[in-house]
């Protein structure tokens, strides 16, 4: 078969499994055979490049990030909904449509809390997605919008030209993910899924967007060629016949009792979706007669938004508990008197962290508000100081850890604190697995599950009792039998002769990954040396910034550490660079010519890490040159190398030549 059949055949098939999978929740094949079949697509299109096509699955993160959202005008104004708060609301809307029209009928939908998006399909095809905006003019999203999976990139029917409205959310658990990942990495939390749709919406770079699971549902056609729809329920079904995400949760009313019954029951059953919604949406069924209510300039007639009552409870915050996350991040929870909010009983309440304490004010003793972000994980929205007695106590960071009693330290431009030391008993299992990891120690065989034992049978205390692990008491651990036992502690002997930029990344520094270790090591050649450094000495390694300089002055101030260091050294951890006098003479009487832009080094990191080494950087191009170092826009110099037949490295190319990569 010819190649550009095969290619359209296989994007057929993936597309037929994306709607069965995404659209109808009914997978046809296992998720192995779908890989199989995009592995195929992908292959061919890499060595056919002429057959790529933007609707193509395999085009979804394609492009580079941008500078900013172009504006677009939308071709019919995105309007918003009316909102009723109370039943009345609702039968009063009922009787002022009855007042114009003949039907009731409505479909009842819910309103799910996320960006508002329209997608406009010409020929079948995405053509561009812009967010609301004010209604007239929107931000063109297309790049981000493409990487939502749910969302086709081709309708399975081919239309002239369809514009559809829907909206863009992140699902609890997602959002729930994101956070605790934003925590761990001591950054701010979003408030609601909403915001975090929103916020993931609006990266510049859509692999961003991409690597969080944002999904879609579509709810109303704004303008289509090529079909005509009688009712808003048609709609619904021509929608998921052409394979756009359509929310199930849709009813048909014969009449407004009949909404406000599904009104009722998704005020309880809400919990349990695994999406938020505020509301329920009501809509004429009848599209002609849509036609004949119209819209003021804000809200069309024939819909209206039901909002739930807010689910917000007063409590008393009782007291705080100071935990240690197990990456050393130090965070309050809130210890509250129990309330029954949105589902379940409430005692406790995650506070992220002492900024968020301190921008809210809140105090034990006071009553605070709460609510569910996400509508699962409580959360203090404020403090009543309306309602304080005077005997209220401020909440401060703690000096301390208190698992074991470190001082805690705070890094420039995060909201967490963190505790220091490697051995603390809460961080121990984290910072063991990171020590043996293969970029750090690379300890074979001592992986998670052996590293539970250990901890917990209080085999190992410290991250130096690795190395007094003795071979019968490994054999006496689950899964262990004498040969792997001996081989245990072959590698943990092993390991204590690896280069001390090894050593320098396996201690988890922050901000310090294996390579600044390396580049650190170049310089610094004993281990013992950093306990003198200050941070302006580190900042001028080239490559170490402020934030690294800090975290290592910090990690060695701790005295558990240096503690921790020297007993390594006592066991025969290697912590010198002895062969660094041949390493830091690498590139002698080699010439380097730089051009062009490099993606991350600027022209004099990239200088110094040549001379450091003993190279010279030279600026005209000769016979004499060893390597040419091109990035973007390189120039004339480049060209010049290329008809000299000399050496050309990218940047990934020139870091590989010092061993930095
Ligand atoms: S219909 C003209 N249906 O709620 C009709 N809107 O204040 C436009 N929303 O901006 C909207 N779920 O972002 C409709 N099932 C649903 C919806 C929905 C959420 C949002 C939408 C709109 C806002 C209304």
């Amino acid at each position: 078969m010819e190649v550009s059949s095969r290619i359209k055949e296989l994007r057929e098939e993936i597309q037929k499994h994306d709607y069965h999978y995404y659209i109808l929740d009914a997978p046809l094949i296992s998720d192995a055979s779908y890989d199989r079949l995009m592995q195929e697509l992908k292959k061919l299109e890499e060595e056919c490049p002429q057959y790529i096509t933007a609707d193509s699955p395999t085009q979804r993160v394609a492009g580079k990030a941008s500078e900013k959202f172009s504006p677009v005008r939308h071709r019919f104004p995105l309007l918003s909904l009316d909102n009723a708060f109370s039943y009345q609301d609702l039968l009063e809307f009922d009787r002022r449509v009855g007042r114009v029209t003949r039907t009731l009928s409505y479909m009842a939908e819910l309103k799910i809390d996320g960006v508002s998006i329209a997608l406009v399909y010409e020929n079948g095809v995405l053509l561009n997605a812009a967010t609301r905006g004010d209604g007239l003019v929107g931000e063109d999203v297309t790049a981000n919008i493409r990487t939502i999976k749910t969302i086709p990139l081709r309708l399975r029917y081919s239309l002239p030209r369809l514009e559809v409205r829907g909206e863009i959310f992140m699902p609890k658990q997602e959002f729930i993910r994101l956070n605790e990942e934003k925590e761990e990495k001591g950054e701010r939390v979003f408030a609601n899924p909403r915001n975090a749709a929103a916020g993931s919406l609006r990266q510049l770079d859509p692999r961003i967007t991409a690597g969080r699971a944002l999904s879609a549902f579509v709810y109303d056609i704004i303008y289509m060629e090529g079909q005509n729809l009688a009712e808003q329920q048609e709609a619904w079904h021509f929608m998921q016949e052409l394979g756009l995400p359509v929310n199930p949760e849709v009813r048909f009313c014969a009449d407004i009792n009949a909404v406000l019954a599904f009104t009722e029951e998704y005020a309880e059953k809400r919990h349990e979706l695994p999406y938020e919604i505020d509301g329920v949406v009501v809509k004429l069924n009848t599209l002609a007669e849509r036609e004949e209510l119209g819209a003021t300039a804000r809200s069309p007639r024939w819909a209206m938004a039901y909002k739930f009552p807010a689910e917000e409870k007063e409590t008393r915050l009782l007291g705080v508990e100071i935990n240690v996350g197990r990456t050393g991040i130090i965070a309050p929870t809130a210890l509250l008197e129990p309330v029954f909010l949105a589902g379940t009983t409430v005692s406790r309440a995650s506070m992220h962290n002492f900024d968020l304490v301190k921008e809210k004010d809140l105090r034990i003793g006071d009553m605070v508000l709460l609510h569910k972000a996400g509508d699962i994980i409580p959360e203090i929205i404020a403090s009543l100081p309306e309602k304080r007695s005077g005997e209220e106590r401020v909440i401060m960071p703690p000096e301390n850890c208190p698992a074991c009693d470190s001082k805690v330290a705070r890094f420039a431009g995060e909201v967490a604190y963190r505790c220091e030391n490697i051995n603390c008993p809460a961080r121990l299992k984290e910072s063991l697995i990171f020590f043996a990891s293969r970029g750090a120690m690379d300890i074979d065989g001592l992986g998670s599950a052996v590293i539970e034992q250990l901890v917990d049978k209080e085999m190992v205390k410290r991250i130096d009792d690795l190395y007094r692990l003795r071979e019968e008491e490994i054999t006496a651990l689950e899964r262990m039998g004498p040969k792997s036992a001996a081989n245990l502690i072959k590698a943990i002997d092993e390991s204590k002769s690896r280069p001390p930029s090894r050593l320098l990344t396996a201690l988890g520094i922050r901000h310090i990954g294996a390579r600044s270790a390396k580049i650190l090591s170049r310089h610094i050649h004993d281990i013992d040396d950093f306990y003198k450094l200050g941070v302006e000495n580190l900042t001028s390694i080239p490559e170490i910034g402020p934030k690294m300089a800090e975290s290592i002055v910090n990690f060695f101030a701790e005295p558990r550490n240096r503690e921790t260091i020297e007993n390594l050294k006592a066991l025969g951890v290697n912590t010198r660079e002895e062969a660094i006098e041949a390493g830091e003479q690498l590139l002698q009487g080699k010439t380097f010519v730089l051009t062009g832009t490099l993606p991350s080094l600027t022209r004099q990191q990239a200088s110094e890490m040549i001379e450091s080494r003993g190279g010279k950087v030279s600026n005209s191009v000769s016979k004499k040159t060893s390597y040419v170092v091109a990035g973007d826009d390189p120039g004339s110099k480049l060209d010049k190398a290329q008809q000299l037949g000399l050496t050309i490295l990218d940047e990934a190319g020139f870091l590989n030549l010092l061993g930095l990569s």
